[in-house]
């Protein structure tokens, strides 16, 4: 059976009373299930809310779902008014992953290539998992630039940290005009830029490559999630939007058996 890594990414989204019920319900679900062997399950609320998310999985005993940390800083300490540490979210037990690079850091906080090789590496050295996200524009796919775009991507990782990296690491594709725009990209279409991404990988190291989880981002659904986790190179799934109502959520949990 594939091995699959399923996040929720709420972005901006929910609150207490909501992940209270959430988690009740996504507990009780999972605990009538057998997946242990292929299927992780995390889910990344706003940074504000990880704490809560932790105590209330202890309080369910639940020890199935992860924590994924939406962004940091790439400081750890100082006067730095507003912004995470890596060292402060170590202190919140179950956090697994980092998202670095997501493509509206990109956008609405200008935040570069350069800046997101430096989160990446930092939270490596704190032995938690980065996810780094690609993926390009409309005009960039339409101009046949994709895949120069996820190369580019790519390579300021390598060059500020290594091809090495990339091992306990994570890319989740996330072409930016299927985010957020209820159109998936083509099943056809993702099995291109995940090839693409694992072959570009495997360049520097066919092993590193084999084990690399790639995961699809942009508008994941109940109705498209069975034929898009089927795709070849398709490790599994980060969702924004359907990820924010937990039966929604479920029905895709379903689509992994
Ligand atoms: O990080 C995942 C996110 O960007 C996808 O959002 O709403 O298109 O599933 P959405």
């Amino acid at each position: 059976m594939k091995k699959l890594l399923i996040i929720g990414n709420w972005k901006l989204n929910n609150n207490k009373k909501i992940i209270l019920d959430f988690c009740k319900k996504l507990n009780s679900y999972l605990s009538t299930i057998n997946y242990d062997h292929h299927l992780k399950i995390s889910i990344a609320p706003p940074i504000l809310h990880l704490e809560t998310f932790n105590l209330i999985l202890q309080q369910l005993h639940n020890n199935h779902i992860s924590l994924t940390a939406q962004n940091i800083d790439v400081n750890i300490l100082g006067s730095f008014t507003g912004e995470t540490s890596i060292s402060m979210l170590q202190e919140i037990e179950n956090i697994k992953y980092v998202i670095v690079g997501h493509s509206e850091r990109r956008i609405h906080h200008n935040e570069t290539k350069e800046l997101i090789a430096k989160k990446f590496k930092l939270v490596k050295s704190f032995k938690l998992i980065p996810i780094l996200c690609i993926g390009e524009t409309k005009e960039e796919k339409n101009a046949n630039k994709a895949q120069k775009i996820c190369k580019e991507q790519i390579d300021t990782i390598i060059q500020l940290v290594g091809y090495q990296a990339f091992d306990k690491a994570i890319i989740a594709y996330e072409p930016i005009w299927a985010i957020g725009s209820n159109q998936s990209a083509s099943t056809n279409y993702i099995q291109y830029m995940h090839q693409f991404i694992r072959h570009y990988i495997s360049r520097y190291d066919i092993n590193i490559s084999k084990k690399l989880i790639i995961q699809y981002g942009g508008s994941v659904n109940k109705k498209n999630a069975l034929e898009i986790l089927s795709v070849k190179d398709v490790n599994g799934v980060l969702i924004g939007n359907s990820s924010l109502d937990c039966d929604q959520f479920i029905d895709i949990i379903k689509c992994t058996k």
